[in-house]
């Protein structure tokens, strides 16, 4: 499904451990836009195995409405990462759209897992292609490498930033995880941010902000987010049911927002193809070729969240 899936919305990507069938279910309810099942680092070693036949069952029997729904598997450094592939997608059928690799370091580590799922999707009788990618950004050698590992695959959809095991790579002394830290002059994450959504847009994927672990407070969740959201990020992650609902409203545009884009959208293909300029004015302000795709994103973006135009430019 990585056809249905790459331009669906993912404001909100909700992280539920596939070790809890009670999480699960309740996942499966909530408005959050994506949902990953993890198998990684929210399952415990003793029950990675048995974490896999929940995924399936969850994937199979429950309701999961039109959101994008993904396993996280086990990075390429440990002994389960082929076997999740196998056991989960070749079992779960064609509900799942898309496997979660983390800590990606290299392209080749893509390839190979595009390898693998060629494989398993030809035995469990999927499309070949069928299951999209989505690669986390979370150690020094990903970033540096984060141009070629958006290039790796045609399966790719979305590249995540997870900031706390990128902090740990770094050996940064701060426990933040990627959170602001108010002694040091400006945002240390900013070249990281910058990185990551410039190797992504380079190669049309959707770009993800991970996730803020402090669950009780709400409002430092907000003013993190803003950091990735101002940026032009897609989305970014939920652990708890709380923060779905914030992101949902903060990474959509606001009703006068998604007015005023359509309205320029409008007013720019009335320009160009009634009096062939390529510049013209809207309101006080001039508008061209590179305005009509920043407005085109946020209509496109409104749409997605399901808002409809309130008025027109001709009212
Ligand atoms: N997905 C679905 N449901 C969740 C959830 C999640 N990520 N986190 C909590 N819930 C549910 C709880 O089961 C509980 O359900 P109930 O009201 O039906 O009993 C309800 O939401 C309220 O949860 P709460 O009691 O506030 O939290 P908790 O103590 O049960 O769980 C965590 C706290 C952090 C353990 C839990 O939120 C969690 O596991 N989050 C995901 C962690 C993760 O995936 N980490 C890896 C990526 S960083
Ligand atoms: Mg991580």
């Amino acid at each position: 499904m990585s056809h249905r899936t790459r331009q669906l919305p993912r404001r909100s990507c909700l992280s539920v451990p596939a070790s809890s069938e009670k999480m699960m279910a309740k996942a499966a309810g909530l408005g959050a836009d994506m949902v990953f099942l993890d198998l990684e680092d929210a399952v415990a070693p003793s029950e990675k195995e048995g974490a896999r036949a929940k995924a399936v069952d969850a994937i199979k029997n429950l309701d999961w409405g039109d959101k994008v729904l993904c396993v996280r598997i086990n990075s390429w450094d440990t002994k389960w990462t082929a076997f999740d592939v196998i056991e989960v997608v070749g079992s779960a059928g064609p509900r799942l759209d898309e496997v979660m690799l983390p800590k990606v370091d290299t392209a080749a580590q893509v390839v190979a897992l595009d390898l693998v799922l060629n494989q398993v999707e030809i035995r469990a009788g999927l499309p070949v292609g069928h299951i999209g990618i989505e690669a986390q950004i979370e150690t020094a050698r990903g970033l540096i490498n984060v141009e070629e590992i958006c290039a790796a695959s045609p399966r790719l959809e979305t590249v995540i930033l997870g900031p706390v095991d990128f902090s740990a790579s770094m050996g940064m002394p701060s426990l933040a995880g990627g959170l602001a830290i108010p002694e040091y002059p400006g945002d240390y994450f900013h070249y990281v941010f910058m990185k990551i959504l410039m190797a992504g847009r380079a190669n049309g994927l959707q770009v993800i902000d991970g996730p803020y672990v402090k669950i009780a407070d709400l409002d430092g969740f907000r003013q993190y987010s803003r950091r990735t959201q101002i940026l032009g990020y897609d989305g970014k992650w939920a652990i708890h049911p709380s923060q779905v609902p914030i992101l949902n409203e903060m990474f959509a545009p606001s009703q006068a927002q998604f007015d005023r884009a359509s309205d320029i959208v409008d007013a720019y293909r009335e320009a160009t193809e009634g009096d062939r300029r390529g510049a013209v004015m809207f309101g006080d302000e001039m508008i061209d070729e590179a305005s009509r795709k920043v407005a085109a994103k946020v209509a496109a973006l409104g749409e997605r969240a399901g808002l409809t135009r309130t008025r027109t430019a001709q009212e």
